[in-house]
């Protein structure tokens, strides 16, 4: 696809800068989530512009008198205006690990493990170690682009390793990294029919639903929802699965902005703490990770090709520095 659209002559360059080499003979379909972004920025630069808009345009705003950098990152980080007395966000942003008053005593109870497993897909194959985790425990996943994140998850899920004697048997609920809406109708139907039971009940409207922020948009189309929207409602809907043990969140923070982002770590990590769930959550985010994080799995190699998932790194991003676990052990 590269060489159709190439009107200049930097294929070379691009497919170095952006690490493309390895995935150029896969097909579009088989590649991750970040390899697919860095083929799409590809695309878009070996193509002959004077001018690039990236991004979507808002809707409206408010111009303030200039002010110093500092001054301005605050003001945003406030949400508030001092020289218009303007309030333009409820919340203030804050970027503190922990809310001690919303510390949860938890109670751990069950324990679950998975076995050591390979997963090839055409050259790749990702290999992982068993593991174990218990309730009431938000595991975040660490790892570059193209290491086999979303594979792990997927062998969670219920996808067919390469030994079908591992095949995973938990109950689990997945947001999976990309979502294509195909439901032909309104938000508010599509809830009703995957999630009633939680749609309708009082503790998941004000825990999820509100926060979450669905009410404008419950009777638009599906196929209509911006990408921001769509995430939203995949988290919603993840959440709302009944019966799960074991909550899969495959980049949540995607599409979402950093507003956005805080709240919805504070709907995923009061909702997996207070229901004694568990969460295995995949994200790039560092304020999203550090603040969802208990313990902290890392996927390691060489990108795109032979990648090891363990928990020999966990912990390595909990709060107060681990004795003995650095940052070298985390990709550079
Ligand atoms: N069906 C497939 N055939 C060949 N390669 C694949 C296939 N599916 C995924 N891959 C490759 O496997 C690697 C891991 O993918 P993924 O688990 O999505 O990575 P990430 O860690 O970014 O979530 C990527 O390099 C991707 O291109
Ligand atoms: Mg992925």
């Amino acid at each position: 696809m590269l060489d159709s659209k190439l009107e200049l002559d930097n294929k070379e360059h691009m497919c170095d800068v952006l690490e493309l080499n390895k995935v150029l003979d896969r097909d579009i379909t088989q590649l991750s989530g970040g390899e697919l972004q860095r083929f799409a920025i590809a695309m878009s630069c070996v193509q002959r512009a004077d001018v690039c808009v990236y991004g979507k345009p808002s809707m409206y705003g408010v111009v303030t008198m200039p002010y110093s950098v500092r001054e301005g990152i605050n003001i945003f980080l406030d949400g508030f205006i001092p020289t218009e007395n303007l309030r333009f966000r409820e919340e203030s942003l804050s970027f503190k690990m922990v809310e001690t008053a919303e510390e949860i005593i938890i109670d751990k109870t069950r324990h679950y493990s998975y076995p050591s497993m390979t997963k090839t897909l055409g050259n790749f194959k990702l290999t992982v170690e068993g593991g174990s985790f218990t309730d009431s425990e938000i595991i975040v996943m660490l790892g570059e682009n193209g290491t086999g994140k979303t594979t792990f998850v997927r062998l969670l899920a219920g996808d067919m390793p390469d030994e079908e004697t591992d095949k995973q048997t938990l109950s689990v609920s997945l947001k999976p990294q990309t979502i294509a809406p195909k439901f032909p109708g309104t938000v508010r139907m599509l809830l009703i029919k995957q999630i009633k039971a939680a749609f309708m009940h009082p503790q998941f409207q004000t825990d999820v639903l509100k926060p979450m922020n669905l009410e404008n948009i419950m009777d638009q189309d599906v196929k209509t929802l911006s990408g921001g929207e769509l995430q939203r409602v995949a988290i919603t809907l993840a959440l709302g699965k009944p019966n799960v043990a074991v909550y899969l969140i495959d980049e949540p923070s995607s599409f979402l902005d950093s507003e956005q982002r805080i709240i919805a770590s504070k709907v995923i990590k009061r909702f997996i703490l207070h229901a004694k769930k568990t969460a295995f959550v995949i994200e790039h985010d560092f304020i999203m990770a550090t603040y969802l994080a208990d313990p902290c799995h890392c996927v390691r190699g060489p990108t795109s090709y032979c990648c090891y998932c363990d928990a020999s790194t966990v912990a390595a991003f909990r709060h107060e520095p681990i004795p003995g676990v650095s940052r070298d052990h985390f990709p550079a």
